[in-house]
């Protein structure tokens, strides 16, 4: 494994499809009117545009997520927070064994302005890659416009807990986020407060179902609750994880609404583990040794719940924690 500088992020090639070309390291990136082409010492990946656009969305807007973003079974990034390293074929089990692995290391920023910088140039008018397929646009042909707006979207981080004063605000109406056609059933009213004398201002709370209704993305959680390492994450899914996630510490899920099958395969082989089906009301631990990916067939409401603690990569590597949280 080597590591690499920043070499350029563009070059001012355009392509006859309309496409710029993208250099960091030893890779290269181009795109044509149906995929994106990823090309590195002796051989190219190849994926499809929409894929790989939706991956590289939400790659950029979580930082590198936590541990490794697979594309599919091939490319993808590992975060090792400040640096990251991006592969072809290092969690693929053929690629191993026939040492067809390639990997290099990069500064976070460095490929975090690279990676920018190929989603809004490769994402044409009309296509959304936070959105889910039957609420956007498409993604292929020549060049055609822009869509800034919606790939330049950050993440959605309270500072505390959101509705409060001065933090991540509720979703409403009047800011453009109506109800979504598959959450019309969902009531919007308040919950009453009622504190005891000299509590007022002290407590809070939201109407947390109402605020998922009027997600205009899919597959992005946003933080709602922070307390210490303790993140709150729900989200709307719709569709498919665009992302196969290899997470380097145990995350919990909770089912709120709907059904979503999980794929669960091993973290480093790819091998296939389990499907884990989870209904509405349904608690899963995903554990820090697989990697995982979500199948919605209906818009659904899913919590994630993150453990922020810097020190569990490492805890985990090091086998001082199992990589599943309980023992029955
Ligand atoms: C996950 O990888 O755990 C994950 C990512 C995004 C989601 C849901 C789950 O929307
Ligand atoms: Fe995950």
């Amino acid at each position: 494994m080597s590591t690499a500088t920043l070499t350029s992020t563009a070059s001012s090639v355009v392509n006859q499809e309309g496409y710029q070309t993208f250099k960091i390291g030893q890779f290269t990136f181009e795109r044509d009117e149906y995929f994106a082409h990823i090309l590195y010492p002796g051989n190219r990946h190849i994926m499809p545009i929409e894929a790989f656009l939706r991956a590289l969305m939400r790659d950029i807007a979580w930082g590198f997520f936590y541990g490794t973003v697979n594309f599919d079974a091939v490319f993808g990034t590992i975060n090792h927070y400040g640096t990251v390293e991006m592969y072809v074929g290092l969690n693929n089990e053929a690629y191993r064994a026939n040492h067809q692995e390639y990997v290099e290391t990069f500064q976070s920023k460095d490929l975090k302005k690279v990676f920018e910088a190929i989603l809004a140039d490769w994402t044409n008018e009309g296509f959304d890659p936070f959105a889910a397929p039957e609420e956007t646009g498409l993604a292929y042909g020549r060049k055609h416009g822009s869509n800034l707006k919606a790939v330049q979207r950050q993440r959605l981080a309270a500072k505390r807990m959101v509705g409060l004063p001065g933090d991540l605000k509720m979703r409403t109406e009047e800011d453009g986020l109506p109800v979504n056609r598959q959450f019309l059933d969902v009531p919007q009213d308040k919950p009453e407060l009622h504190p005891e004398p000299g509590f007022e201002g002290q407590v809070h709370a939201v109407n947390l179902f109402a605020y998922l209704s009027r997600s205009d993305v899919t597959w992005n959680p946003s933080v709602v609750s922070v307390v210490h390492d303790s993140l709150l994450c729900p989200t709307t899914e719709e569709h498919i994880l665009p992302i196969i996630h290899g997470n380097d510490r145990v995350e919990w899920f909770v089912q709120f609404s709907d059904e979503i099958m999980w794929e669960i395969d091993d973290k480093t082989t790819g091998r296939p583990a389990s499907k884990v089906i989870m209904k509405a009301g349904d608690v899963a631990a995903m554990p820090a040794d697989i990697r995982h990916r979500g199948y919605s067939p209906k818009r659904s409401m899913l919590l994630v719940w993150e453990n922020n603690d810097g020190t569990l990569p490492q805890r985990h590597a090091s086998g001082e924690l199992k990589p599943y949280p309980v023992e029955f």
